[in-house]
């Protein structure tokens, strides 16, 4: 867990020290409001991290095409008040106008979502799919494959994004739903750490 953190916060001070940096050029240039920013302008910040096309290539940063808009926008803005945690994204998302928010969501909504190459054990996600169809597929639908129910999308995300953020969901330190947060609880309660690496190699095996 801890190494996790620590690669995050490499990978993104050298991006961010490019991101700095333009910002500041583009200032200059437009001293008043950034109007006329295109969509895919705004979301060129994005790929560093993210992605072309929020295809994340990397486990550390999470694949964002393809979600639903509700969910991009108020995750935005959970990341923006600090109600969900981040490494990174609190201060990205606070520098971004309402309309620049919604403009990236239209953008990234309409990007596929691209399963990450990733392998996981077929035996352990064999018990993972039987846990998510009991405790999770109400809400993430077809296996987490579906954006329609608001909810982000599990199946082919990165293992290790998944792995921190149920932890935080398991902490409390992200709120879940409150239907969420019991199942969840009752999950771990059952099946222990051992039930929530089933359920992140089921994702992972997803394609
Ligand atoms: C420096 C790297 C970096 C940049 C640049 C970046 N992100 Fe992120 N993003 C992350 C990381 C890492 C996470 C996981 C949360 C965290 O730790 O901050 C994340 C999480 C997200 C999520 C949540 C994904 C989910 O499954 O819930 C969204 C949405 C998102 N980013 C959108 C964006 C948008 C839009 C931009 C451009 C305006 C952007 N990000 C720029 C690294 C980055
Ligand atoms: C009652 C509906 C419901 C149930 C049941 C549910 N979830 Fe969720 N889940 C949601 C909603 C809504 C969101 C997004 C909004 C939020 O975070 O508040 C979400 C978000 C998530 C996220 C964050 C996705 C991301 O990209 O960051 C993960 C991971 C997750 N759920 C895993 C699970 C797992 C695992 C289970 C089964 C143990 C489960 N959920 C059961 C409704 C549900």
């Amino acid at each position: 867990m801890e190494s996790r953190f620590m690669l995050t916060g490499m990978l993104i001070a050298g991006t961010l020290l490019g991101l700095s940096t333009s910002a500041l050029a583009a200032d200059k240039k437009k001293p008043a409001t950034m109007t006329g920013a295109s969509a895919s302008m705004l979301a060129n910040t994005c790929n560093g991290c993210h992605g072309p096309n929020g295809a994340s290539v990397g486990p550390a940063s999470p694949i964002i095409g393809g979600f639903s808009k509700d969910y991009f926008v108020e995750t935005m803005e959970g990341f923006a008040s600090g109600e969900i945690p981040s490494t990174i994204m609190g201060r990205i998302a606070k520098g971004y106008s309402e309309e620049e928010i919604d403009a990236l969501a239209d953008y990234f909504v309409k990007q596929k979502f691209v399963p990450a190459r990733q392998s996981g054990d077929a035996k352990l996600a064999k018990k993972g799919a039987k846990l998510h169809d009991k405790y999770c597929e109400k809400c993430h639908e077809d296996g987490g494959v579906s954006a329609e129910d608001d909810a982000g999308i599990l199946a082919g995300q990165w293992a290790p994004y998944l792995d921190m953020t149920l932890a935080d969901f398991l902490k409390g330190d992200r709120q879940a739903p409150k239907k969420m947060a019991k199942k969840l609880k009752k999950l771990h309660e059952k099946e222990g750490d051992a039930g929530i690496k089933a359920l992140i190699a089921y994702y992972a095996s997803r394609k």
